[in-house]
């Protein structure tokens, strides 16, 4: 799959360079050749001899290299690659991607390049929860940056955490998705995923909105991506970052949820995993409200929001092949969830007890009963990536 393809490899200094050897190891079984860049404090912790012997090529590590410069080696080496992968990416390479710096072979070569750039962070849990840490990340996905990982787990320095590479293996799954070489079941397939909850105005600075956390939508949008997947993924303002790889389209309201959706339409598949309000404030106001000394709180009144599953599972021209709903419901479960798929034309329903108690609604896992024309299949409780993965194969299977 990676055949051919020319990987520039800027391996960082931290623990986790060891698992670059690895990786180099893994892209080369696939066909792929590596370039190799060492930092100065790369080569503390594996040497230049192993990555060059891994590689089968020379290691770059000197931005003064007079040799290379001849030609202007840095600017080749940048431009040369089909991608750009660090890994590890260590905090100081982050923040010097974010900020722009170029003080070494390394930096200035991210500086320099025009390719795609893959970073797999991996630091010490307290560096990646820093604020600056997450400043810089969020600088480094806008201008387009992808990542994998970092991982949570058992870090070399004895915390646990969020902050271990990814896998060698996962890399290389990230980059083989990147490269288009992709060829899961889903491969070209558009889907459309909405997710998070909304926000309906009260006046510019107040709304109504409900707890979900856009977690399970966001699983889901990842999964069938990975599935190879053409993903437009809809979402209301949620709390957890909008998945790489797909095409992310913001919206605040039901109503312009609907409107995302119906413009993004054809799909083969579409599933509403997004908490839609039911009602909007009939008399929002557009200034802010104040008190007026009266003690009379104002009144709000409610208009119904358009339902946008009932609305896309019977469109008479367009509707895709496969629609699947979410029911968020706190007591008889299967009872409502049946009756909603009945009511509003869907294929299936995804049921979840959302009561407080199941800590589902806002949380990292979920238990889920799937309702079909057929049959009600219940799965047991396992993490939100868990669910996402199986339905996604179940996606799979019904448009294959
Ligand atoms: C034993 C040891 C382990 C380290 N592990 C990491 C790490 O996993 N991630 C990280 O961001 N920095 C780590 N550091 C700090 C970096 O090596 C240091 O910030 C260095 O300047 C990074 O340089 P580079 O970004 O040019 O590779 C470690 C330092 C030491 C001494």
């Amino acid at each position: 799959m990676l055949a051919g393809k020319r990987i520039l490899l800027i391996i960082g200094g931290g623990i986790a360079a060891y698992k670059a050897l690895d990786l180099i190891r893994r892209l080369r079984e696939r066909g792929a050749s590596v370039a190799p860049v060492l930092t100065r404090a790369a080569e503390e912790f594996v040497t230049p001899l192993s990555v060059a012997a891994l590689a089968g090529a020379n290691v770059h590590r000197d931005l003064f290299d007079l040799t290379a410069e001849a030609e202007m080696g840095h600017i080749q080496l940048s431009r040369s690659a089909d991608l750009v992968v660090v890994a590890p990416a260590t905090a100081d390479l982050m923040a010097k991607m974010a900020g722009g710096l170029a003080n070494d072979l390394a930096s200035t070569l991210l500086l320099a390049t025009d390719t795609q750039v893959l970073i797999a962070p991996a630091m010490n849990v307290r560096m990646w929860q820093h604020a600056a840490t997450v400043r810089n990340r969020a600088v480094l996905a806008g201008d387009g940056i992808l990542s994998v990982g970092p991982n949570e787990g058992d870090m070399a320095c004895g915390e646990y955490g969020p902050g271990r590479m990814a896998e060698p293996l996962e890399i290389v799954a990230a980059i083989e998705g990147i490269l288009g070489g992709w060829a899961g079941p889903l491969a070209g397939r558009h889907v459309l995923v909405t997710s998070g909850p909304t926000h309906e105005p009260i006046d510019p600075v107040r709304y109504i909105a409900n707890r979900s956390s856009g977690a399970q939508g966001t699983a889901l949008a990842a999964a069938l991506r990975d599935l190879g997947a053409k993903v437009t993924f809809v979402t209301g303002p949620a709390t957890v970052p909008p998945p790489q790889g797909v095409t992310v389209v913001k919206v605040e309201t039901a109503q312009q949820m609907l409107a995302a959706v119906e413009a993004a339409l054809p799909a083969e598949a579409a599933v509403f995993a997004a908490a839609v309000a039911d009602w909007r404030v009939a008399n929002a106001a557009d200034r802010k409200m104040k008190k007026d000394g009266s003690g009379t709180p104002p009144a709000l009144s409610f208009a119904e929001n358009p339902d946008i599953l009932a609305t896309i599972s019977q469109l008479a021209k367009g509707r895709p092949r496969l629609v699947v709903g979410f029911a968020a419901e706190t007591d008889d479960v299967i009872a409502h969830a049946t009756a909603k798929r009945a009511r509003k034309g869907c294929d299936w329903i995804v049921a979840n007890d959302v009561s407080p108690a199941t800590g589902i609604m806002g949380g990292s896992e979920n238990a889920v009963t799937v309702l079909t024309a057929e049959a009600a299949e219940t799965w047991p409780r396992m993490a939100k990536d868990a669910v996402a993965r199986k339905l996604a194969a179940r996606i799979a299977e019904a448009l294959a």
